[in-house]
């Protein structure tokens, strides 16, 4: 899938627009602050709906406005068909009690798509930014976010999964709350009601994760020991329930196995064992946990806390790494994320480099740019000599190179 358009209304500094961009490499450059950013977190939020930069989709509405649209004009090359994406959020207000109510609408060639799951995958983008640092270093949401964008883009039915864990969460809190604090086992059927759905949910959220964290783990680790000449081990785990990966390496007990799991080679008899092993695990540690949940007024530790723990040669790199070894790493993780889609999708994934080049030495930006010949690419810089000169080695059709300038706002082709 290739990008031939992008439409913009009223998204972050554009008030409107229009461009044509190529099939192969697209150098959006300018000052600072002008809304080269912009534009791939447009074309990120027209293509999988989530922004890099911000949950609060309100945000991305140009100031004093009510609504963004993002119009996404693809075309198909195995199918040699067009397609029209087109994302848009408007808060407007209720006539009943003059708050706003915030409204999403997700468009594929003029239908209306009422499911997110539905969207997502349609057409893939992997962005690599500075932001992605944050994978690393930052805190679990972020590696969460990772790990489940991700998953989403080559397997939308984990988006739906993921929004039913959360309702179930909510609910469960929400009952949680209305003891007061004060334990009753005589509502305890109320408790069960919601822990019942909840340890199902739980266990096929928790076996999608366990298996892309060993593909990530996989891959990851093999790019990172060409960014850092073998001299560091990457390891990539899932860290999610106590016990949990007890109950699954007991069913999985060779290596072999475990590789056929991530592999999604495993027979459906083992898959199902291991559903159900897992179920009725999450069930009574639910169980058991009911009291001091109560007593605590939340449910504390469910996959709403799963995390990654990333580490360097054995150490936590959250707590040990140079900001190098941070880069390397989270530079090793986006390339597994883009290997894993373009394997899963058996399509490239269309790629958004947002000021990678300012951010990478020599030796890492060659690690991005290899192999990227194939797929369509949107680099944003402050310099265009900078990128001319990184990209003459790599792309060997210098006229499929082409420059939009970015100044307050608008685009100017050069
Ligand atoms: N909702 C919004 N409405 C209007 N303008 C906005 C909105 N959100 C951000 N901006 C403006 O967009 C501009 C930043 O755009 P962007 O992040 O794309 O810059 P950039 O060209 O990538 O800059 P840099 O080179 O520093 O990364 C800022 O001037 C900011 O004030
Ligand atoms: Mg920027």
């Amino acid at each position: 899938m290739i990008i031939r358009r992008i439409v913009l209304n009223n998204f972050r500094n554009y008030g409107r627009l229009d461009i044509e961009v190529g099939p192969s490499v697209n150098v959006i450059y300018g000052n600072n602050a002008q809304g080269k950013t912009n534009i791939i977190e447009a074309i990120s939020v027209g293509s999988s709906v989530m922004s890099h930069r911000t949950s609060k989709d309100k945000e991305m509405i140009k100031f004093g406005e009510q609504e963004y649209i993002i119009d996404i004009y693809c075309h198909d090359e195995v199918y040699d068909s067009d397609m029209e994406l087109k994302v848009s959020y408007m808060t407007e207000r209720s006539t009943y009690n003059d708050k706003k109510i915030p409204r999403r609408q997700l468009i594929q060639d003029g239908m209306i798509i009422p499911k997110l799951s539905q969207y997502m995958g349609v057409c893939n983008t992997v962005i690599f930014a500075p932001e992605d640092l944050s994978i690393v270093k930052g805190a679990p949401t972020s590696r969460r976010k990772y790990l489940n964008l991700l998953i989403c883009k080559v397997s939308p039915s984990y988006y739906d999964m993921l929004g039913r864990t959360r309702r179930i969460i909510d609910q469960k809190n929400a009952c949680i709350k209305t003891f007061k604090g004060r334990w009753d086992s005589s509502r305890e059927n109320e408790l069960e009601y919601w822990d019942f759905s909840l340890a199902e949910l739980s266990a096929d959220l928790i076996m999608e994760r366990f298996r892309y964290c060993g593909l990530i783990d996989r891959k990851a680790s093999s790019h990172h020991s060409v960014i850092s000449d073998g001299k560091e081990q990457l390891k990539v785990e899932y860290s999610t329930i106590t016990g949990v990966e007890g109950v699954i390496r007991g069913i999985l007990d060779t290596d072999d196995m475990f590789d056929q799991f991530v592999d999604g080679t495993l027979s459906e008899a083992i898959l199902t064992r291991i559903k159900k092993s897992l179920t009725d695990y999450m069930l009574s540690k639910l169980r058991s946990e009911r009291v001091t949940d109560v007593e605590r007024g939340i449910y504390a530790n469910g996959v709403h806390r799963d995390d990654l723990d990333i580490s360097l040669n054995g150490l936590s790199m959250r707590q040990f790494s140079s900001q190098g070894q941070q880069r390397s790493a989270a530079l090793a993780l986006k390339l597994a994320e883009l290997e894993i889609i373009s394997e899963r999708t058996n399509s490239a994934p269309i790629l958004l480099l947002d000021d990678v080049f300012s951010e990478l030495d020599e030796g890492r930006r060659i690690s991005l740019l290899s192999g990227m010949n194939l797929a369509q690419i949107f680099i944003t810089c402050t310099d265009r000599k900078f990128v001319e000169n990184e990209l003459s080695g790599f792309i060997t059709n210098d006229s499929g190179i082409r420059f939009y300038r970015v100044d307050s706002g608008e685009v100017f082709y050069e």
